[in-house]
């Protein structure tokens, strides 16, 4: 072959690859972020249903928690999947090598749990691991991912939470979980995927994002969540340090998952509640709940299920945001939204004091210029409240309470053009900006 020839095809190739667009997973789901109710954080690997029946991991759990999601409002405000965690198998697999439910605590077995959930308008969640056994020991489904699809699909499974422990040799990792998403495909069935491989590989080396979001519905990034303020922080700050890496591959069908929610437990205070849930809505996350929704107080409940934090969440433009400025003990963080809107949550980190007063200036956010000419201000939290039509020049405040946040949505509306002298305090506002280098 000639140069000449080599050099063309060269350049036929490398337009081709330029020009196909990144696409994520498609299996026609998660084109919003996954909403639900995940078992691990609340009831863990608590398999003593004699001296524990009402907390332990078996079939009675799930349909109780099923049925007061239908009950309560939970189903009706966008929470769907009813999602199994580890500890839920027989240590040992069938005569036909398939896994299989401790016939115990799920006597029904799987496939009946998912005709439950099926027959109230929910979906039923399942958990296994890539490795030789699951991070509790019972039986992974490396070697088996064909048949471990195939049966999860003859059950009715809905979405398969994939865990990353013991992988013989982590450069397994990334073949590992491809191939499992290629059985879930092969299965005719649509099964929402949710990988853990980023968090697995990140202890060796920067796990390959465009790889993974071709492979998963969503994938966690960083370690488990606890039910503490120190814990939210550190997912944030994890998320915030790492941003320019892992938001821009985050859209409909492939997020990032910063873990469950831990709203409605012992551990965050009514302002931490309401950051923990301000910043997921946020950062497009996955809305998974570990709580008990059976005994859950009024006002987490309210929180979790308020109808403006989750529309926020559902947005169909689809664009996770990201921390926008550190300014003097506070965070921004911002989401765009459709029609040109935009969430924008204050958290006050400082720790000691009282509520204090975050001014919403252009000098402190960039982005306040999509109040120019004029914008409509609702904050969302701490609570409900419409702050009415501003512009560049008003001057707003938000008060937050130490680790609380104030979530507004800023919506730009058409408005008179600007007056000479407007203008010129404008340019002024500008020039100002400039100056002022706060922003990360
Ligand atoms: C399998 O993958 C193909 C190609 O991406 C896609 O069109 C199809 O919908 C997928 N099927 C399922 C069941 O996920
Ligand atoms: C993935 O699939 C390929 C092709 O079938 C196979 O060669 C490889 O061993 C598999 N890897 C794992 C970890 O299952
Ligand atoms: C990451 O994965 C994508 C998709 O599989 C691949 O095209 C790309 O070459 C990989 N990048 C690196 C640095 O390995
Ligand atoms: C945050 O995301 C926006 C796009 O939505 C981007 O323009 C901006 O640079 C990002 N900011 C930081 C600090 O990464
Ligand atoms: C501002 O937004 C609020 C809440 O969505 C709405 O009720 C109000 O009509 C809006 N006002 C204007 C001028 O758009």
């Amino acid at each position: 072959m000639s140069g000449s020839m080599l050099s063309a095809i060269h350049v036929i190739l490398g337009v081709s690859a330029f020009i196909l667009p990144v696409r994520p997973l498609d299996n026609g789901l998660a084109l919003t972020p996954t909403m639900g109710w995940l078992h691990w954080e609340r009831f863990m690997c608590n398999i003593d249903c004699d001296t524990d029946p009402h907390n332990c991991i078996s079939e009675k759990l799930y349909m109780e928690m099923a049925d007061v999601m239908v009950k309560d409002g939970w189903k009706e405000a966008g929470y769907e999947y009813v999602c199994i965690d580890d500890c839920w198998p027989s240590m040992a697999r069938d005569s036909q090598g398939r896994l299989q439910a401790d016939p115990k605590r799920f006597p029904g077995g799987i496939k009946k749990l998912a005709d439950y959930m099926h027959s109230k308008g929910l979906k039923l969640g399942i958990y296994a691991d890539v490795g030789t056994n699951t991070c509790a020991g019972y039986p992974g489904s490396l070697g088996h991912y064909d048949i471990d699809a195939k049966t999860f699909a003859e059950w009715g499974v809905d979405l398969l939470k994939f865990d990353g422990c013991y992988m013989p040799k982590w450069t397994l990792l990334a073949e590992g979980y491809i191939n499992m998403s290629r059985a879930l495909n092969n299965t005719g069935r649509s099964i929402l995927y949710s990988c853990e491989w980023p968090l697995y590989e990140w202890q060796f080396q920067q796990p390959n994002y465009t790889a993974i979001q071709q492979t998963c519905n969503h994938w966690r990034n960083y370690a488990d969540v606890f039910d503490s303020w120190n814990s939210v922080t550190g997912i944030l700050d994890w998320t915030a340090d790492h941003q320019s890496l892992i938001v821009p591959v985050a859209g409909p069908g492939g997020w990032n998952d910063p873990d469950m929610l831990v709203i409605g437990n012992f551990g965050l205070s009514r302002d931490q509640q309401q950051t923990q849930m301000a910043l997921w809505v946020i950062m497009a996350a996955p809305l998974l709940m570990s709580n008990d929704l059976r005994d859950i107080d009024p006002t987490s409940q309210d929180l979790l299920q308020n109808r403006h934090l989750i529309s926020i969440s559902q947005d169909p433009l689809g664009k996770q945001g990201n921390r926008t400025a550190k300014v003097n003990g506070f965070e921004v963080w911002q989401r765009p939204l459709s029609g040109g809107r935009l969430a924008l949550a204050v958290i006050n980190r400082q720790e000691i004091g009282g509520p204090r007063s975050f001014p919403l200036t252009l000098a402190l956010l960039p982005s306040w210029r999509c109040c120019n000419l004029q914008c409509n201000v609702t904050q969302i939290l701490p609570q409900y409240q419409e702050m009415g039509v501003h512009s560049l020049f008003s001057k707003l405040q938000v008060l937050v309470n130490p680790t609380g946040t104030a979530l507004l949505v800023v919506s730009p509306v058409k408005g008179k053009p600007y007056t000479r002298p407007q203008a010129k305090k404008w340019f002024y506002y500008l020039k100002k900006d400039k100056s002022q280098s706060i922003l990360l």
